[in-house]
C-alpha cells in the first residue's frame, strides 16, 4: 500500500520554481490571475486572502485559497496541478481549508463559484458540501454563466 501524505502550508516565494507548469495550464489560467510565478505568489499573499499550496510528498500538487471579496463575504477557490487531478488532492484541500476558516472566523458562509461547464469544479463543490445556491449570469469580468454554491456553517 503507498501512503501520500497531503499538507497545507502557506505559499512561500522560493515554490516559484515549480509553479511553471501549472501557471501555464489554460485550465488553471482561467481560474486565477495570470501572472508570472514571483508575481503570481505575491498576489496570493495580499491583504483580505489566506493562500496554501497543496503538498503532496512534499512537492507542489495545488492551490487553495480562502478570499474575502467584500466584506462580510468569503469565498473559496482552487487548482490541482494536472499531474495530481482525480487524486482527492482539491477535496481534501477544501475541505481542509473550510474547516480551518470556520473554525478560525466567524463568518456564517463560504461561496464557491465556478463556471457552469466545469464540471469538474462543479464536482468538488458537492463533494465537500457546498450546496448550490443560484445560476449566475454572464458578467462583464466573469463572460460564462457561472454556479455560485455555499456551504453555511454546521
Ligand atoms: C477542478 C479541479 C480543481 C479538481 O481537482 P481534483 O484534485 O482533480 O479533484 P478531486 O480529485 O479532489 O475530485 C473531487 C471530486 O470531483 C470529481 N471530479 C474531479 N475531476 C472531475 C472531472 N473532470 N469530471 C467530473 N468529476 C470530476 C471527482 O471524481 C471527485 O468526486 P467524488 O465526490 O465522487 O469523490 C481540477 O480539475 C483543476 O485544477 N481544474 C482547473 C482549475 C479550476 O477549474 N479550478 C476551479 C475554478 S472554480
Amino acid at each position: 500500500m503507498r501512503v501520500v501524505a497531503l499538507m497545507l502550508r502557506p505559499w512561500d516565494p522560493r515554490d516559484a520554481g515549480q509553479l511553471r507548469p501549472p501557471l501555464d495550464d489554460p485550465a488553471v489560467r482561467r481560474s486565477t490571475s495570470p501572472l508570472p510565478p514571483h508575481a503570481w505568489i505575491a498576489s496570493q499573499t495580499a491583504e483580505g486572502r489566506h493562500a496554501f499550496a497543496v503538498l503532496r510528498d512534499g512537492a507542489i500538487a495545488g492551490h487553495v485559497v480562502l478570499k474575502r471579496p467584500r466584506p462580510g463575504q468569503w469565498e473559496v477557490g482552487y487548482w490541482t496541478a494536472a499531474h495530481a487531478r482525480r487524486q482527492g488532492v482539491a477535496g481534501w484541500a477544501v475541505e481542509q481549508i473550510t474547516g480551518w476558516a470556520f473554525a478560525r472566523f466567524a463568518m456564517a458562509s463560504i461561496a464557491l463559484i465556478h463556471d457552469v461547464d466545469n464540471l469538474a469544479s462543479c464536482a468538488v463543490a458537492r463533494h465537500c458540501g457546498y450546496l448550490l445556491d443560484a445560476e449566475l449570469p454572464p458578467h462583464p469580468s466573469y463572460p460564462q454563466p457561472g454556479h455560485r454554491h455555499v456551504r453555511h456553517r454546521a
